[in-house]
């Protein structure tokens, strides 16, 4: 009877429905410390239901984007530790974690540098009409489009964090004006959010957290044919506001890994300039291997078997 309880208390169950994909690395440090794992077994986001039935007797988690709420953590008594292999923990109350004290840790570093190399190829692909010249091709045009050079190219980064710090030196080589707005890093430029959209050619957006940034006033304020790039989430830029840009022309061209409600099938998906693609910034072997190994390693420090 003790041995099928050990047993059972040493399950590691996986929310993430890509989690392997491209490496067992992860699986391979949680099963030679002795847990079993359990994979998610939709292949993709697991619903609440589902959810408290692949935890059942699980220790801990290496958890997607599936909701972890007080319903979970109650019908999970077994779960000491949520590892979000990641950096948004939106998905996970932590109140009710705290009360039912299992610890909770993200990946915040390892997107860092695969997302800052998404932005910059959507930025190369819309400054020289990859996209497009790609499709007249297809479509048996032979149409030489003329672009834009990041070179003498004003751009606004507008949070200065691990992801955008990382844009702006890769940026570098480019030779491009940065303009930084971020009020809480010294490199502040000082100036107003709406003069520095006024002078920026692009505009990226690496802030963290929900709130709404970009509203019809701050689109008002954009350099007319302006290109927007959004690696950070759907939330900061409201989503009437910016098709109403898109059809003007204020913006010439928006791409965007992230959406307000993912999967994403609205509005945007019916506009050329829209260039979208599915929450993949962190989608490259690399990343997806760091991120996976550094979520196995929080999961044994917090199960304390690190
Ligand atoms: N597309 C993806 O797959 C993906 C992957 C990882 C992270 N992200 C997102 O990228 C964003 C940046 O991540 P990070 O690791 O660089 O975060 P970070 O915490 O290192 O940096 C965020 C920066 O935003 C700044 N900030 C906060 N509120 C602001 C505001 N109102 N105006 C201007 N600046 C503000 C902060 O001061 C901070 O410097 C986050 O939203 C994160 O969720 C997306």
């Amino acid at each position: 009877m003790e041995g099928i309880n050990n047993k059972m208390k040493r399950k590691i169950a996986i929310g993430t429905s890509s989690f392997a994909q491209s490496s067992d690395n992860a699986i391979n440090i949680l099963k030679t410390r002795g847990y079993e794992i359990a994979k998610n077994p939709f292949g993709r986001k697991l619903t609440i239901e589902e959810t408290i039935e692949h935890l059942k007797d699980a220790v801990g988690l290496l958890a997607g984007l599936e909701e972890l709420n007080e319903d979970v953590f109650a019908a999970c008594p077994c779960l000491k530790a949520v590892a979000r292999v990641g950096i948004g923990v939106d998905n996970v109350d932590f109140e009710a974690a705290a009360r039912h004290n299992i610890k909770v840790s993200n990946t915040p570093d390892a997107p860092t540098y695969a997302v800052a190399e998404m932005a910059l190829s959507a930025l190369l692909s819309i400054a020289r009409n990859v996209i497009e010249a790609n499709s007249d091709m297809h479509n048996g045009k032979w149409n030489k489009r003329t672009g834009f050079s990041i070179k003498g190219s004003t751009i606004l980064i507008i949070g200065y964090g691990r992801i955008g710090r990382k844009f702006a030196s890769f940026l570098q080589l480019f030779e491009p004006e940065i303009l930084i707005y971020d009020p809480y890093v010294p490199e502040n430029d000082g100036r107003t959010l709406e003069e520095l959209l006024s002078l920026a050619d692009v505009v990226s957006l690496h802030v963290i957290g929900n709130a709404t940034l970009l509203k019809e006033k701050e689109f008002s304020c954009f350099k007319k044919g302006a290109v927007l790039l959004n690696s950070a989430r759907g939330s900061l830029v409201e989503e009437s506001a910016l098709i109403a840009a898109l059809k003007s022309g204020i913006i010439s061209y928006y791409w965007a890994d992230v959406f307000n409600g993912e999967p994403y099938q609205g509005e945007l998906c019916k506009l050329d300039n829209a260039i979208l693609t599915p929450h993949i910034s962190t989608y490259t072997s690399l990343c997806r291997n760091e991120m996976e190994t550094q979520a196995a390693e929080n999961l044994l420090r917090d199960l304390s078997d690190g």
